[in-house]
């Protein structure tokens, strides 16, 4: 299927300055997004940020109707947060963890959520159980499978890492976790706007995202999805007076949808543009974007295996928009550095990220191409006859 590649770039600014693939860092905003963003900004200059908020009160509620249509589910089951991470930080604290409770997690987990369920576990004295993968590189979901007992209260998986192009089976878990009535964590930071994501199809009760990666939204916009059948069982770790009401001097009543887990302040014009970035993904339709997403990358990995000295280190059955790899005699951020000169945009991963990962493959640090679809297979062939040109140069710096 031909994908209509001129149209994405003329309608992204950005594409006219730099050769970007770091959009697993933050993606190029196409000019819609700007447009709202920016006009909303305006807006709140000229007659005041509350003002302007009332004026804009559709803009702000049809976020909600954007990010449950991109799920696939109910606007109530949405929370609009400022990034992934924090999304990701209200679920889990919300969970009642015990003494003894297990959390099982995959080996690919990213450094924030490893951190929290360090504390949790130190705190409260709950065990982490990391999965090993399979003979692919992904959570082995027969090991998953095999591990469950009544003492799990939590799968959280990440759908797929900052580090590489390795797509967990995300379905095959939720399967388990619906198996055994465990509660379902899914990071999906980097997987939401990259492919399409339906939380009924991969049984996940709770999902983080952010805004500003493969969606193309604003910095410092993101949600979390919390499934309405286990919006009662969480209890957000902090309320404020939009997440409950204080009814009476002993008492507050907590709001009845995922809003509890909401602050009252917020950037409006990043929520607004969020909306807009959601809808302007979904017109380009999911499935088309992530056909051609893993088709460029894919050429990527097949181009960069061609190099001398160059090894591609993403895992995975599925592979995704994400090209991890390591050119010899190169450290990454040197080479990350000598690109941006070039205007070419990567960024890279260390071990600090995804510690489980790197150690086990004995690995500190990657360089991180990351392609979105508005990427050219013409910028595919620039990036690596650059990357050809300073290997053979006077080169490296480690
Ligand atoms: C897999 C994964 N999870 C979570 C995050 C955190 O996202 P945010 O920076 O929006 O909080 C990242 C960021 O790179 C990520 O790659």
């Amino acid at each position: 299927m031909s994908f209509e590649l001129e149209r994405a770039r003329l309608e992204t600014p950005g594409c006219a300055n730099v050769l970007h693939l770091d959009n697993a860092g933050a993606a190029l905003m196409p000019k819609s997004v700007l447009r709202a963003t920016l006009n909303h900004l305006r807006l709140e200059a000229a007659i005041g940020g509350y003002r302007a908020a009332e004026r804009a009160l559709e803009a702000i509620e049809h976020s909600y109707d954007a990010a449950a249509t991109l799920l696939g589910c109910h606007r109530e089951e949405i929370a609009l947060v400022e990034h992934a991470t924090r999304a990701w930080d209200l679920a889990f604290y919300s969970i009642p963890f015990g003494p003894g409770d297990r959390i099982l997690t995959d080996m690919a987990a990213y450094a924030s959520s490893y951190i929290a369920f360090l504390q949790v576990a130190t705190r409260v004295g709950a065990e982490i159980d990391v999965i090993p993968n399979d003979a692919y590189g992904q959570i082995s979901v027969d090991a998953l499978r095999d591990t469950v007992d009544e003492r799990v209260k939590l799968i959280a998986l990440t759908h797929v890492p900052t580090n590489g192009g390795l797509v967990n089976p995300a379905a095959a878990v939720g399967q388990v976790a619906r198996e055994f009535g465990v509660l379902y964590l899914l990071d999906a930071c980097q997987s939401v706007g990259q492919m399409a994501i339906q939380v009924d199809d991969i049984g996940c009760d709770l999902l983080s995202a952010t805004g500003r990666k493969y969606l193309r939204g604003p910095r410092g916009t993101g949600f979390l999805y919390v499934r309405r059948e286990v919006l009662d069982r969480l209890e957000p770790p902090v309320l404020d007076l939009c997440a409950a009401r204080w009814v009476a001097r002993d008492r507050y009543e907590m709001r009845p949808d995922a809003r509890r887990f909401e602050s009252w302040e917020r950037n409006v014009a990043g929520v607004i543009g969020l909306g807009v970035a959601i809808d302007y993904a979904l017109g380009w339709g999911l499935d088309a974007i992530y056909g051609r997403i893993s088709s460029l990358a894919e050429r990527l990995r097949v181009r960069l295996e061609a190099l001398p000295g160059v090894t591609v280190h993403d895992l995975g059955r599925e592979r995704c928009g994400i090209v991890s790899f390591a050119v010899e005699g190169w450290e990454p951020e040197n080479l990350r550095r000598a690109l941006a000169q070039e205007g070419i945009n990567v960024s890279t991963s260390t071990r600090y990220s995804t510690l489980l990962d790197m150690d086990d493959r004995d690995l500190t640090a990657l360089v991180r191409a990351s392609v979105h679809y508005y990427n050219s297979e013409k910028e595919i062939e620039r990036f690596c006859t650059v990357l050809e040109t300073l290997n053979h140069g006077v080169g490296d710096s480690v």
